[in-house]
């Protein structure tokens, strides 16, 4: 799979926001070069769960402060993605799969949720933010 680089039209227009999501492209990058290498797939695992965890409730946190709409259900986005890391955790801990395999699939996921969360839900919110709360300020 090719390396994913950031495109400003990814941006969502909160600077620590797109700071956060150029994190979560660094994490599929790195399980390119991992699963290429044999290495350790479960470090880096271990790192998207402690990013998701940051940055969804810094993200729900901004959401919360502009009173946006929307929040229950872009929290439940939130609360599958978790889920679904869960269910990843589950499957290398059973060894039922090969890590390669896993890791692949691991990475389809995080790009289609990378293009579909962010480009539609994160990009819904935003302008919301930054009227309300102005977090760059
Ligand atoms: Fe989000």
């Amino acid at each position: 799979m090719a390396k994913i680089i950031w495109d400003d039209s990814y941006s969502v227009g909160i600077t620590k926001i797109d700071q956060q999501h150029q994190q979560l492209i660094d994490i599929i990058n790195r399980l390119e070069d991992e699963k290429r290498s044999g290495g350790v797939i479960l470090s880096v695992i271990s790192d998207l769960s402690h990013y998701v965890k940051e940055h969804f409730s810094y993200e729900e946190s901004l959401m919360e402060q502009a009173g946006y709409a929307d929040l229950q259900a872009h929290k439940q986005s939130h609360k599958e993605f978790s889920q679904w890391l869960d269910s990843v955790k589950i499957a290398y801990s059973s060894g039922y799969a090969e890590s390669y395999d896993i890791a692949e699939s691991v990475q389809n996921y995080l790009q289609d949720w990378l293009l579909k969360h962010i480009m539609v839900s994160d990009m819904a919110y935003s302008e919301q933010v930054i009227n309300k709360s102005n977090p760059d300020a």
